[in-house]
């Protein structure tokens, strides 16, 4: 059954500062996602500590915080049926090495912290992060 979806998708620190942003959006919309908000920013260690909080038992939660408030990212809003399963699959494996042919961490990453892009795991994730980086 599909149904229609949001996603929050992060552009991260890496891709930005090689300029792929429009590449990126281009190939989300190449693949029929509808690109509803969109946001360029930087956002601070204490922001990205909020943010990946559901990874904070994890050893690379400090670097991970560092890293996605070393720089600005853009933060997307996706639709499309099955937004969140599809997103998945576009942007591929988290270790670009792992990632499949045609996948954006394939294309893009560089190492398993600098994966070009995020994606929301789940539907009730999506509206949890779509509500922290939109919800005025
Ligand atoms: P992301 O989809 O943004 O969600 C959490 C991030 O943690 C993940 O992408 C990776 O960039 C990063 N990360 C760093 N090390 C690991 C690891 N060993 N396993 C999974 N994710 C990792």
């Amino acid at each position: 059954m599909s149904s229609l979806e949001q996603t929050l998708s992060i552009i991260k620190p890496d891709a930005v500062e090689r300029n792929l942003q429009e590449e990126i959006k281009k190939y989300f919309i190449e693949n029929d996602f509808l690109i509803k908000d969109q946001k360029k920013i930087h956002i601070s260690k204490n922001e990205a500590e909020e943010f990946y909080k559901v990874h904070q038992s994890k050893p690379f939660y400090g670097e991970l915080c560092n890293y996605l408030s070393s720089g600005p990212i853009v933060v997307m809003i996706l639709e499309k049926e099955n937004a969140v399963l599809e997103n998945r699959k576009l942007m591929g494996a988290t270790d670009p090495a792992k990632a499949e042919a045609g996948t954006l961490r394939k294309k893009y990453g560089i190492s398993i912290d600098k994966n070009s892009v995020h994606g929301s795991d789940s539907l009730d994730n999506a509206k949890i992060e779509i509500d922290f980086f939109f919800k005025s």
